[in-house]
C-alpha cells in the first residue's frame, strides 16, 4: 500500500509500505478514506523529534473497517470510523478514570519509535490497536470532512473549552486562531458565554474567525491587554484558552486573564521555560489549568454530537484537499502557512 513517510528534515515522500495486518486480537484494520496533516506533524517534519527515514506519518484519519481481530466486540468490517490520535489501553487506572492521555500504555500514531512504532494515518490502510477503545463510529450520512477532526484537533477544542469552567456571563479570550483555536472558540460558544474574543498575529487567520462572527484582536497591531480590558470593562477575560504553545502566547494569556480568572494552557509545550512570579499569580488568584495531551476518548462523543447538531462547523478551516500522492506539496503548503488545513485522499 501507499503511505507518507519521513525522509529528512522538511522532506516527506509517499512510498510503498507493507500492508498492515491484525497482530493482536484487539486490532482493527481501517481503510483510510481521508487523512489530514496536523500542526503536530510539522514538529516531526522539522526534525524536532527523532523520526527515522522511512517512518510512517500522520495521526488524523477516518475510514472504513476492513478487518477486525477476534477480540474486537464493538465494530465489524464495513463500519465507518474515526481514529483517536492517541492510542491507549482502555483498561489501566488512568483510562478507567477517563484520563486516557495519561494511560500507562500510551502510544501515538505516526511518530515512529517515539510513539510505539505504530503505522501512520496518512496511508491507504492503518492498524488500530485496542480498536474498541480507539475508534469512534461516524454517524450515518456525516461526511469525512466533518467527522475527521473529532479524532484530534476538534475534540482538543471541545476539551479546552470543557475544562475552562465557562459561565454564562463570561468573556472568553482564545489566544491563537490556528486549527486548535478555531475549534476552541466554537466550542467555547456552546457554553453560552457573553462573548468570545480571538487573538492572533496573522490577519488571514483572524479574517476567517471574523467571518464566523467572532470579535478578533490582532496582537501585532494592538496591545493585547488594553484591547481585552476595553472589551471587558477594564477587568480582563474571565477565561483564557491559550491555543498556541509558545512563551509569547503564554505571556499574552497571562496579561489578558482577569484576577480570579481561569487560564487553560491547551497549546503544547516541551522544554520551554518561563519566569512566573508566584506572588503575582497567587495574589491575582488565577486558576491555571494545564490541559496536557487531550484525552480524546473521554470527550469525543460530546465533540461528535456538537458536529452533528451543527454547533461546531469544521469545514471553514479546510483550505486544501489533495491526493495522498501529493502529500509532499501538502506539507510544504501547510509549513509555509499557505494552507490552514490540508486533507489527503488515498
Ligand atoms: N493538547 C493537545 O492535545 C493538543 C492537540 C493538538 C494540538 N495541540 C497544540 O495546540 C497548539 C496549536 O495548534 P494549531 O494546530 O492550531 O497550531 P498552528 O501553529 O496552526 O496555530 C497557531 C496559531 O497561533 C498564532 N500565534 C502564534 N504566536 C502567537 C502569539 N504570540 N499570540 C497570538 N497568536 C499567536 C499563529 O499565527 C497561528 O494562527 C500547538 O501547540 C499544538 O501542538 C495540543
Ligand atoms: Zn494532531
Ligand atoms: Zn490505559
Amino acid at each position: 500500500m501507499r503511505g507518507v513517510v519521513f525522509e529528512d528534515v522538511c522532506r516527506v515522500r509517499v512510498d510503498d509500505l507493507a500492508e498492515p495486518t491484525v497482530e493482536e486480537p484487539t486490532d482493527a484494520i481501517v481503510r483510510i478514506t481521508t487523512a489530514a496533516i496536523c500542526g503536530s506533524d510539522l514538529h516531526f517534519y522539522h526534525g524536532k523529534a527523532p523520526l527515522q527515514p522511512g517512518d510512517p506519518m500522520g495521526h488524523e484519519g477516518i475510514g472504513v473497517i476492513e478487518e477486525v481481530g477476534p477480540a474486537v466486540t464493538r465494530f465489524s468490517p464495513g463500519d465507518r470510523v474515526v481514529v483517536a490520535f492517541d492510542i491507549v489501553c482502555g483498561e489501566c487506572w488512568f483510562c478507567e478514570k477517563g484520563q486516557t492521555s495519561l494511560c500507562d500504555h500510551f502510544r501515538t500514531l505516526g511518530i515512529g519509535t517515539f510513539g510505539g512504532d505504530l503505522g501512520g494515518a496518512q496511508a491507504e490502510r492503518l492498524r488500530v490497536p485496542v480498536a474498541d477503545t480507539n475508534l469512534l463510529r461516524v454517524p450515518d450520512g456525516m461526511e469525512d470532512e466533518r467527522a475527521l477532526f473529532v479524532g484530534d484537533i476538534l475534540t482538543t477544542g471541545v476539551y479546552g473549552a470543557g475544562i475552562a469552567d465557562i459561565g454564562a456571563r463570561d468573556t472568553v479570550a482564545v489566544v491563537g486562531a490556528g486549527p486548535v483555536g478555531f475549534f476552541a472558540a466554537q466550542a467555547a460558544l456552546r457554553h453560552g458565554p457573553r462573548e468570545v474574543l480571538v487573538l492572533d498575529l496573522r490577519a488571514d487567520r483572524l479574517a476567517l474567525m471574523e467571518k464566523l462572527g467572532f470579535t478578533t484582536i490582532n496582537v501585532e497591531e494592538r496591545n493585547a491587554q488594553s484591547a481585552v480590558d476595553e472589551a471587558t470593562g477594564g477587568r480582563g477575560a474571565d477565561v483564557v484558552i491559550e491555543a498556541v504553545g509558545s512563551e509569547p502566547a503564554w505571556e499574552t494569556a497571562l496579561h489578558v486573564v482577569r484576577r480570579g480568572g481561569t487560564l487553560v494552557v491547551l497549546g503544547m509545550y516541551v522544554s520551554e521555560r518561563v519566569e512566573l512570579q508566584l506572588g503575582v499569580a497567587w495574589n491575582r488568584a488565577v486558576r491555571f489549568v494545564f490541559a496536557g495531551v487531550t484525552p480524546i476518548h473521554a470527550w469525543w462523543e460530546e465533540a461528535m454530537a456538537a458536529v452533528a447538531d451543527g454547533s461546531i462547523d469544521p469545514l471553514p478551516i479546510i483550505s486544501h484537499t489533495l491526493p495522498l500522492e501529493d502529500a509532499s506539496t501538502g506539507y510544504e503548503l501547510f509549513d509555509r502557512r499557505e494552507a490552514t488545513k490540508v486533507l489527503l485522499k488515498p
